[in-house]
């Protein structure tokens, strides 16, 4: 049976130069980086080359790459750490109530400890509200991290203007740009964010490992404490063969992103086109032009996702209803709520997030495969035949 993976924005397939870049450092170049002889040395050479490839991908200092185990350590350690360095300062926090749940849970907890959280909320196309993020700050304000592209409706946010609101007013800005690193040039030269996470998985390199971008001179608590490492703000052993493989992720991101980027979104506007003027009563979340450049996210009346989600995957075709974290919970996604959609649209929605391998060929499949299951399932939908009588 011919497969189709479109749920890169859960992950993405490990690129065979990741893989045979760090292949050396699980053989031969097992040291710790710590480690003063020879092997100590070589994998110390692999993590700073690493850390180069990093910093270059988001223009950048290497000083201001700090290792993790990925986006969620990066959000909880940019948040926390934060909140902890500055709570003499002030303990209100500003957010929005359409992010990923690393941030979501980490203000939460940070409620629990008296900090006091306010969540923006969103226009029907996911973009938060600038006038309401301006009336929001306070002058107990320390930090507004918002994300930069939502990975479920692929909305883009507008990071530069909140952060230029962020700096006049001297408050920390961080994004969480797990789904638009790669894929839109990011430069944190020119950019003016004091902080920003990234993940490796999300840009063809392994799990389980990730960055924090920590603008020079913003200071902030660590989560782990230990031998020092990270410049003390993130301690413990380097996983140095999953850094080697981010950073060759990141190279290969820097190398091939316009081109990855310009095809991915042709084959995202194909397929929404087709989906929308073909399939009755089928419509796009998210913004149709601010969006990630390989997300189409449909939602379509009288259709539960999860079935037209499990009918896909008989033909071969990987998709999602939205996030991985939340899938399996069968709750509606509090991102398609934060939209002003009720349960049951929450409930109609599918997630094909494209990859650098996607191909032409796979759009007229999947286009043809959703609209064929789609007649399937709304003839047994009591849902449909409700809404047709
Ligand atoms: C926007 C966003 N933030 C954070 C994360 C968490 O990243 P990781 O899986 O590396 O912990 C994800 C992953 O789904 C994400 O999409």
């Amino acid at each position: 049976m011919r497969t189709i993976y479109v749920d890169n924005a859960a992950t993405t397939q490990v690129d065979e130069e990741v893989i045979e870049a760090m292949l050396p450092y699980m053989r031969s170049k097992y040291g710790n980086a710590s480690s003063l002889h020879l092997f100590g040395r070589e994998a110390y050479q692999g993590l700073e080359k690493a850390r180069k490839q990093v910093a270059d991908l988001l223009n950048a200092s290497t000083k201001e790459i700090i290792f993790t185990s990925g986006g969620t350590e990066s959000d909880n350690l940019a948040i926390k750490g934060i909140a902890h360095k500055l709570k003499e300062k002030g303990k209100h926090i500003i957010t929005s109530n359409i992010e990923h749940p690393a941030v979501i849970e980490a203000c939460q907890a940070l409620a629990s400890q008296g900090f006091e959280i306010t969540y923006l909320p969103v226009d029907p196309y996911g973009i938060i509200d600038i006038d309401i993020l301006r009336t929001s700050i306070k002058k107990e304000t320390i930090l507004i991290s918002i994300m930069h592209g939502n990975n479920e409706i692929g909305t883009i946010e507008p990071i530069q203007e909140i952060s230029e609101i962020a700096h006049e007013k001297e408050i920390i800005f961080h994004t969480d740009a797990v789904q638009t690193v790669g894929k839109i040039p990011l430069d944190m030269k020119k950019m003016n964010i004091d902080l920003l996470s990234i993940s490796a998985h999300k840009i063809y390199g392994p799990k389980g490992v990730g960055a924090l971008f920590k603008k020079e001179g913003v200071i902030l608590e660590p989560l782990i404490h230990g031998g020092g490492h990270e410049q003390g703000f993130r301690s413990g052993t380097e996983n140095v063969v999953g850094t080697v493989g981010l950073g060759k992720a990141a190279e290969l991101s820097r190398s091939r992103m316009l081109e990855d980027s310009k095809k991915m979104s042709i084959m995202r506007d194909n397929l929404i086109e087709k989906v929308t003027t073909e399939i009755e009563e089928s419509y796009l979340n998210g913004h149709p032009k601010f969006r990630l450049p390989n997300n189409a996210h449909f939602r379509f009346s009288g259709i539960e996702g999860e079935s037209l989600l499990l009918s896909l995957d008989e033909k071969g075709i990987a998709a999602s209803t939205g996030s991985a974290c939340s899938s399996k919970k069968l709750l509606p996604s509090h991102v398609l709520m934060a939209l002003g959609l009720n349960e049951v649209q929450a409930h109609g929605s599918l997630r094909i997030s494209l990859g650098r391998n996607s191909e032409e060929t796979d759009i007229e499949y999947i286009h043809n495969s959703i609209k064929e299951m789609i007649v399937r399932l709304r003839e047994i939908s009591p849902l449909w035949k409700k809404q047709k009588i």
